[in-house]
């Protein structure tokens, strides 16, 4: 099936220049896997035990988007980024001229890439893989019925969503400027905006939304949320709502971002984290250079919403 989507759909690459094309997967332990599989999967996720780790797919897409493992309590242990494979080489050759320490893979994880930690000491790999960020900008739902049609479906007949593809994560940092510097210069991310030094988003070069990763100021590393594309506003809410009815109805939202335009409701995960419905973000096609902002906080963290919990940017993995 990808083979054949290749065929018919060139990949777009910026000629010339080096940077990761995709977030290709996140790890993270969780204390209670079981937990986190009734989470995951009534949030419209595909769960799948494979290799003693429990891997999310969404339903009907061959991508492995991440893993969840065991472990003593809730941390980010690894992101690993796809990069096309004749690039590897260049990668490697500007590992050591940026003289970035080299680190073994961390026990568990299969690789094919280079490993190394970002300046939070979270461990990094630059891994050959498909191209898992889009190439064009997601299509977006608006159905409406004509005139003497009734366009919502009852309460009890209506869908579970299923997400199509992970958008995106948000991760913590100390130093927003650091990160900025170092997934620019080693992984050829661009800045696509930013609120001073609180908050950054950035974007791969060769295609993809406004953001694959996003990183937000707090004492230490962590994940704050994984975000997840859908088709409609009208998706977020039944996710919202399916959400508050298996006891999961604390988040955030309904609402639309300022950076990155998406409509957005978080749920709360069981670890004061979030997963986010998230539809219609902006897309930054290979051959646009897109102007970085840097934006006051106040008018740049949703257009409209709700007021957001006072911890929603709380790093839960340094103060649990
Ligand atoms: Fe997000």
């Amino acid at each position: 099936m990808t083979q054949i989507r290749h065929l018919t759909q060139p990949v777009p690459r910026r000629p010339g220049e080096l940077g990761v094309h995709s977030l290709d997967r996140f790890n993270f332990s969780v204390p209670d896997v079981e937990e986190a599989r009734k989470f995951y999967a009534n949030f419209g996720l595909d769960l799948r035990e494979e290799n003693g780790a429990l891997n999310i797919y969404t339903h009907g897409h061959p991508h492995r988007w991440g893993s969840v493992v065991e472990g003593p309590r809730k941390k980010l242990q690894y992101i690993s980024f796809g990069a096309f494979e004749d690039d590897l080489p260049r990668f490697r050759e500007r590992l050591e001229a940026l003289r970035v320490e080299r680190i073994d893979a961390p026990p568990g994880a299969e690789s094919n890439g280079l490993w190394f930690r970002d300046p939070d000491g979270t461990p990094i790999e630059i891994r050959v893989a498909e191209k898992s960020s889009p190439n064009e900008k997601s299509s977006v739902e608006s159905i409406s019925s004509p005139g003497g049609v009734a366009g919502a479906p009852s309460r009890s007949k209506a869908p579970i969503v299923q997400p199509r593809r992970l958008a995106h994560i948000l991760v913590f940092t100390r130093d927003i400027p650091n990160a900025i510097k170092f997934y620019s210069e080693v992984l050829g991310l661009r800045l696509s905006d930013r609120s001073g030094d609180m908050i950054a988003f950035m974007h791969g070069i060769h295609g993809s939304d406004h953001h694959v990763i996003a990183f937000v100021k707090a004492d230490g590393p962590g994940l704050h949320h994984l975000s997840w594309d859908v088709r409609s506003i009208h998706e977020i809410g039944l996710g919202a709502m399916h959400m508050a009815d298996k006891g999961f109805s604390r988040g955030w939202g309904l609402g639309r971002h300022v950076l990155g335009s998406n409509y957005f409701h978080y749920v709360r995960d069981p670890w004061g984290s979030y997963c986010e419905y998230s539809s219609d973000v902006d897309y930054i096609p290979v051959d646009h250079d897109w102007q970085a902002g840097d934006h006051p906080p106040e008018d740049s963290f949703y257009v409209w919403g709700p007021t957001p919990p006072q911890d929603f940017a709380f790093n839960y993995e340094v103060k649990p």
